[in-house]
């Protein structure tokens, strides 16, 4: 793997992060989350084999969440660092915002539950301390200033190292920018978004936020939970029994972003994503997961990109995009073309009347590379 900074901060990360949504099972669905009751998810044996294997591989920063299973995902990691003693081998990134249990107080990001969540987070992990702490969605109902004063005091009682975000939209992600450094605390260093050539709305708003404020992008679901690997087929609808995509096609009303309904994306811009991912994967003898992977790898705002698995044999492909080949200028023009819409308002606007007013001393973000 090859190792990048993370964001605007000294430390150093493998370009391959391994999600770890896929650890433990439960029963029934959680807050609508249907993908932790798959059969593919993994008991505690199987995911302490992925951690060994994906170690081995060179990988060292691992992305979980207290809500992953309902915290079985970071009970599972917790007895991992239990039994080998790797935790400092290892940048750790956890999330806290989704409700954990029925009481008012139990999610959001207030500082009264941001404290309790970090708090349980470090028991079900064993460890002391959290690397990167992200809050997992935006809570309109708590001040923000309340959450970043909290996170940085997190950071000065040195429960956790670093501050990160996800899923928020763009002027949500320059307030809290702006709202960092005007209150003086410790910056946000990284900005987890859905983001794969299924799902590229972000390039227009959040992402310029990180280009500009040297925020590193993570991209989640880089294979659109599956989609963008070479299992399902044409005129095929995925069954239960192949994987996640298989599940929630047999229950669309259970999808979700990370579980997406085969339906929605069984059309020719899916198709033609696919054949050029397959074309390409020729090119280099790669499989078109891994050629999705590395058009993510291979763009500048992006310092590691969060893979899903369910399988150590998933795990050694996708992790095989990390290094020792490229896509080309072409391959990576072609697979932006396959994967691009067309521009709404004010967007192709603004770039037509400002492409002659490049000023490379003031902007960061070149006009010519917004989308
Ligand atoms: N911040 C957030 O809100 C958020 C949301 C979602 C995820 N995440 C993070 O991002 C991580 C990755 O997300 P994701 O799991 O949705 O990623 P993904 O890469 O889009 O999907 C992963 C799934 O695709 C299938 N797959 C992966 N590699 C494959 C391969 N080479 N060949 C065939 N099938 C393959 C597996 O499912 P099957 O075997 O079941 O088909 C696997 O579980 C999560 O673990 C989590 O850490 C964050």
């Amino acid at each position: 793997m090859e190792y990048n900074f993370l964001g605007k901060s000294g430390l150093r990360v493998s370009n391959i992060c391994l999600g770890t949504a896929t650890f433990g099972k439960m029963e029934s669905g959680y807050c609508g989350h249907l993908i932790f009751t798959s059969p593919t998810q993994l008991q505690e044996d199987d995911s302490h084999k992925i951690l060994d294997r994906y170690i081995e591989l060179g990988g060292n920063f691992i992305d979980t969440a207290n809500m992953y299973c309902y915290g079985q995902s970071e009970e599972i990691i917790g007895k991992w660092f239990e039994k080998t003693g790797k935790r400092d081998e290892v940048v750790l990134a956890t999330k806290a915002r989704v409700s954990m249990g029925q009481g008012v107080n139990d999610g959001g990001l207030s500082r009264r539950h941001l404290m309790k969540a970090c708090e349980d987070s470090l028991k079900r992990l064993q460890t002391d301390y959290i690397d990167l702490y992200q809050t997992h969605n935006w809570d309109a109902g708590t001040p923000l200033e309340e959450t970043l004063r909290t996170l940085d005091d997190l950071i000065r009682c040195g429960k956790i190292r670093y501050v990160g975000v996800s899923n928020v939209c763009g002027w949500q992600m320059q307030k809290l920018v702006d709202l960092t450094k005007f209150m003086g605390l410790s910056p946000i260093v990284t900005l987890q978004q859905q983001y794969s050539l299924l799902c590229r709305h972000s390039e227009y708003e959040e992402f310029q936020v990180c280009k500009n404020e040297g925020v590193g992008v993570l991209p989640w679901s880089p294979l659109k939970g599956g989609l963008l690997t070479g299992k399902y087929k044409r005129d095929q609808k995925p069954q239960p029994g192949q994987g996640r995509i298989g599940i929630t096609a047999a229950n669309e009303k259970m999808a979700t972003q990370a579980a997406p309904a085969w339906s929605k994306f069984d059309d020719e811009f899916y198709w033609n994503i696919r054949d050029g991912l397959e074309q390409i994967g020729k090119e280099h003898g790669k499989t078109e997961a891994q050629v999705a992977l590395r058009w993510l790898l291979q763009k500048d705002i992006v310092p590691s990109v969060i893979i899903g698995c369910t399988s150590i044999n998933q795990l050694e492909q996708n992790c095989t995009a990390a290094t020792g080949w490229s896509l080309t200028k072409d391959q990576m023009d072609r697979l932006d073309e396959l994967s691009s819409k067309e521009k709404s308002y004010p967007y192709e606007m603004t770039e037509k009347v400002n492409m002659d007013r490049q000023n490379p001393f003031y902007q960061s973000t070149p006009i010519s590379n917004w989308m």
